[in-house]
């Protein structure tokens, strides 16, 4: 078993010193089936050059500059993967087979697929305190999964309701819960300008938002210590026009940028560092998962990020398709998941649902994506988990979000349904996990 998974480790570095590519990610020109607003190809720039993936390295320059590719070398933290030599080997006799997951002949669950496969990866879910009042609610959630992200009850709200005075009860609850079916469990969030209470919100001056964000996270990454070890540090920093990540591309103004400005992110890196030095810390945003501005500029991000050598480990796609966010397509997300593992990160689908609402996405479309963006993901041992956000239908927070078109109907965007019997888009997410 051990000597498997370390000579699979050990192609998968040779593998980033140059190797043919058959993963699929990267390499198609084309925008693919990504219906998305505004055009894909209108992004131009940054990992165009992106060579025939596999490899690493090849993500060189960014701004379409393709010339000044020195960077990429980065490594950081995350380890050693992403120590690029040149693009220039890919291609070349190609000896070494590309570094894929590989998947497990057969499974009876997802989370039984993502222990099988060969590395592991974690399946995830979005757990509500809500859900866990009702046994067939945890029933699946157990069956199917192995990791778990608290929908609400880790944010700031609900964490920190007042300054400097914490109420753990019903993430305690969570996080007891799912270390009890043996599940991890993702800490969700620490910085985002939503969710927060009014008292942080309206703080100002550098040093008070400073503070106050430190206070945060060493209390709460203190009270989960040895129980939860991977977290959302940062979440959600970057705005454009549209939600769909369209039109002007910048950093959201929010209580912290407007205090610190951009290094609020290393400065919350580092506190996270400081405070667990070995857990797993990520960056986390919607709207990556297409080509669009917003995930050049959220590369462009971190990259500055790992080349600074700010402690981060990886990135998270959201992964909510359809309204109000992006139509991503298979291709598209392994473009982008590629190209942020190419950096010597982590990648992780972080919060996976498909909305059917307002007709954006067809049936049969919801199916294709459901597929073919969970493959993109598993067939890359840097991508470490995929969770969605919700077990069923009827719980799904789509159907009355705003901005999410479904007026308080279903959004018939997840894998199971309101009797909690699977749906076909389990099925294609199984056929996907066991490489089918
Ligand atoms: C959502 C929850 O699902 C809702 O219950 C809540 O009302 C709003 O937040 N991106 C995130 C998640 O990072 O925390 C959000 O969760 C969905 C979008």
């Amino acid at each position: 078993m051990r000597s498997t998974s370390l000579a699979f480790l050990l192609s998968a570095f040779l593998c980033t010193i140059g190797c043919s590519d058959d993963d699929g990610a990267g390499e198609t020109g084309g925008a693919g089936p990504t219906g998305g607003t505004g055009g894909a190809g209108a992004t131009s720039g940054p990992g165009s050059t992106t060579s025939g993936s596999g490899g690493a390295g090849a993500t060189s320059g960014s701004g379409g500059d393709a010339a000044t590719s020195t960077s990429s070398t980065t490594s950081g933290a995350g380890g050693d993967a992403a120590t690029s030599t040149s693009s220039t080997t890919s291609g070349t006799g190609g000896s070494a087979p590309a570094a894929r997951r590989v998947p497990a002949a057969s499974a009876n669950s997802l989370r039984e697929a993502g222990e099988k496969a060969n590395p592991p990866i974690l399946i995830g879910a979005a757990i509500s305190g809500g859900g866990l009042n009702d046994n067939n609610y945890k029933r699946v959630a157990a069956a199917e999964h192995n990791y778990v992200t608290a929908e609400n009850e880790m944010k700031w709200d609900a964490l920190e309701p007042n300054p400097g005075q914490f109420s753990w009860g019903a993430a305690d609850n969570i996080v007891n819960w799912a270390r009890s079916n043996n599940m991890k469990v993702k800490g969700h969030t620490l910085v985002w300008h939503s969710q927060l209470p009014g008292w942080m919100n309206s703080m100002t001056g550098a040093a008070q938002v400073e503070q106050a964000m430190r206070r945060h996270i060493e209390n709460v990454m203190g009270h989960f210590k040895d129980r939860v070890n991977h977290w959302d540090v940062v979440n959600e920093a970057v705005l454009t026009d549209s939600d769909t990540g369209v039109g002007n591309p910048r950093m959201r103004p929010t209580v912290f940028f407007n205090a610190l400005g951009e290094r609020y992110l290393d400065l919350a890196f580092q506190i996270a560092r400081e405070q667990d030095p070995t857990a797993k810390l990520y960056y986390n945003d919607y709207s990556i998962d297409a080509r669009n501005e917003k995930a050049d500029f959220v590369y462009e991000m971190i990259k500055g990020m790992v080349e600074r050598g700010v402690p981060i480990d990886g990135v998270g796609l959201q992964m909510h398709i359809g309204p109000p966010n992006n139509v991503a397509g298979g291709e598209d997300v392994a473009y982008n998941l590629r190209r942020f593992a190419d950096l010597g990160l982590e990648v992780l689908i972080s919060e996976m649902d498909i909305n059917r609402c307002g007709n954006v996405v067809s049936a049969s479309d919801q199916l294709t994506y459901y597929h073919d963006i969970v493959e993109a993901c598993f067939v890359m041992p840097e991508c470490v988990g995929i969770t969605f956000w919700g077990i069923n239908d009827g719980r799904s927070w789509l159907n009355t979000w705003s901005t999410a078109r479904c007026n308080g109907q279903s959004s018939q965007s997840l894998l199971f349904n309101d009797q909690y019997q699977k749906k076909e888009t389990y099925n294609r997410v199984l056929d996907a996990l066991l490489g089918r």
